[in-house]
């Protein structure tokens, strides 16, 4: 039973299958056929919808997600606004309002998409004024592709919409709808799993239960890329159980050490942390994937899936990050340079589960460098992704970690390249000496993004890219922290 309510209104729906996206359960069994279908791979943005979910202080926030790789079931405990719901009669919301006015309605396909976009942005005003930037408006629409035409209109519209009416759904204006919508979310917590494909633990003990009788079912955690196995590959995604609801999983903890990520925390929660120490990963976030992406999708995720071409891990192993693994045996612990061992193979053992991971405090010298290559600015894959950290001391390298991805089959440290700048001054001849060093270290695979030779040849610019950026006098670097 899928239990939750949609524009103000509750909704149960039985006998769903665990592999049913949302999207799929709205313009099928709930006929709400305004959110489009259009990549199905959470590329495109037509899906766009808000989802809301009770703050601590039991307020809906909205965020934007891609219905088409969300799990239906995740809805529980939910309050889901679509396109279908904004209008009140015959007033528009005042997204719609601009849109018309600005000549920003696009084709059939995208325009939903880009007014829920919007939309929350919109909610995200309401709660917290901030000037409409540039960047803000950018972040909001990233991940709204249109393919035919310009966005300057839809960048008009989103500029004056909080100039209109402040015009609300009816639902806005229930009182109690927060507090029905935080109600159902209680009862999904308190809910023992029951028999079935989509089991969603509430306690890490349930979890542990559960990965010792089902070892072979399929962690779920955002879904952003599990999901496309269904949408792209048509496998069946049958037997799921969902980590978002283990309060271990979700914290964000600081200690003395640096800060514990809960394995099912999102981009879009760890941001602000982010932004604050580590402003080169940072910067990634937003070439690494939108804002719809973001909001789901976690770094747990990202690591336990073991892509060569994850962009976090590579980041991770250049700052030392630790990870505790969990399962049916109790917690332990490992540095993320001994995770992956080969494609898509990692160090879990049967029926264990990443739990979180650490990012160490960054000791005052150490510098961080992240460069992502790929063939679009936003919303791609890598061909190469580059981490470097090091420390500049009496004007020698210290600690020097290159970690890259996109360069073997799984993300790695160039251990020869780092041999050669470890404990040298950062001369063109002891960077050639690294540059060198990386064929030893790797022998990159030709695919779609970039052929082996162009790896190498990317890789070794960026260490040029690197020596060029620092200023051994002074031990600061350049503020770029990502490349186009
Ligand atoms: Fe393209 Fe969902 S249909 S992102
Ligand atoms: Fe849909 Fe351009 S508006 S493709």
């Amino acid at each position: 039973m899928i239990d939750f309510y949609l524009n103000g209104r509750r909704q149960r729906c039985a006998d769903v299958s665990a592999d049913t996206s949302l999207l799929e359960l709205l313009r099928g069994p709930l006929g709400q056929t305004g959110t489009k279908e259009g990549c199905a791979s959470g590329d495109c943005g037509a899906c766009t919808v808000a989802i809301g979910e009770p703050d601590a202080n039991g307020e809906l926030v909205y965020h934007s997600a891609n219905a088409c790789i969300v799990p239906a079931h995740q809805l529980n405990g939910c309050h889901l606004a679509t396109v279908e719901g904004l209008a009140r009669g015959d007033a528009l919301h005042p997204v719609q309002a601009a849109m018309v006015d600005y000549h920003a309605s696009q084709c059939g396909f995208c325009t939903p998409g880009i007014v829920m976009s919007l939309f929350t942005l919109h909610e995200s005003q309401r709660r917290a004024p901030a000037p409409l930037t540039p960047e803000r408006l950018e972040a909001a629409l990233g991940g709204n592709l249109c393919r035919c035409t310009g966005y300057r209109p839809i960048r008009d519209a989103a500029l004056r919409m909080n100039e209109y009416p402040d015009t609300h759904p009816s639902w806005a204006e229930d009182p109690t709808l927060a507090g029905n919508v935080a109600a159902l979310a209680h009862d999904a917590t308190q809910r023992s799993p029951a028999p079935g494909h989509y089991e969603v633990p509430a306690t890490l003990d349930a979890l542990r239960d559960l990965r010792r009788q089902r070892p072979e079912a399929r962690l779920v955690a955002g879904a952003t890329d599990l999901w496309l196995e269904a949408t792209q590959q048509l496998k069946p995604l049958d037997d799921l159980i969902d980590l978002r609801r283990v309060a271990e999983l979700q914290r964000i903890e600081e200690t003395a050490e640096g800060w514990w990520i809960g394995a099912a925390v999102t981009y879009a929660r760890l941001e602000p942390l982010l932004v604050e120490h580590f402003p080169a990963f940072a910067h990634l976030m937003h070439r690494f994937a939108s804002m719809q992406i973001r909001n789901r999708a976690t770094l747990g995720g990202n690591i336990a899936n073991a892509s060569p071409i994850g962009d976090t891990p590579p980041v991770l192993l250049a700052l030392d990050a630790r990870l505790v693994l969990d399962g049916p045996q109790g917690p332990r612990e490992l540095p993320i340079a001994e995770f992956f061992l080969d494609y898509k193979r990692t160090a879990l053992n049967d029926g264990e589960f990443l739990r979180a991971i650490l990012l160490p405090r960054r000791s005052e010298p150490q510098k961080l460098k992240v460069w992502k290559i790929a063939k679009r600015r936003e919303d791609d894959i890598s061909a190469v992704l580059a981490a470097f950290a090091w420390r500049l001391e009496d004007g020698l390298l210290h600690d020097v970690h290159l970690a890259f991805g996109g360069m073997a089959a799984i993300p790695r440290r160039a251990a020869s390249a780092e041999a050669a700048l470890e404990g040298q001054a950062p001369t063109a001849a002891a960077f050639a000496a690294a540059k060198a060093a990386l064929r030893d270290d790797f022998q990159p695979l030709s695919d779609v993004r970039g052929s082996s030779e162009y790896r190498l040849t990317v890789a070794a610019n960026l260490l040029e890219r690197l020596r060029l950026g620092l200023d051994s006098t002074t031990a600061e670097v350049s503020l770029d922290a990502y490349a186009h």
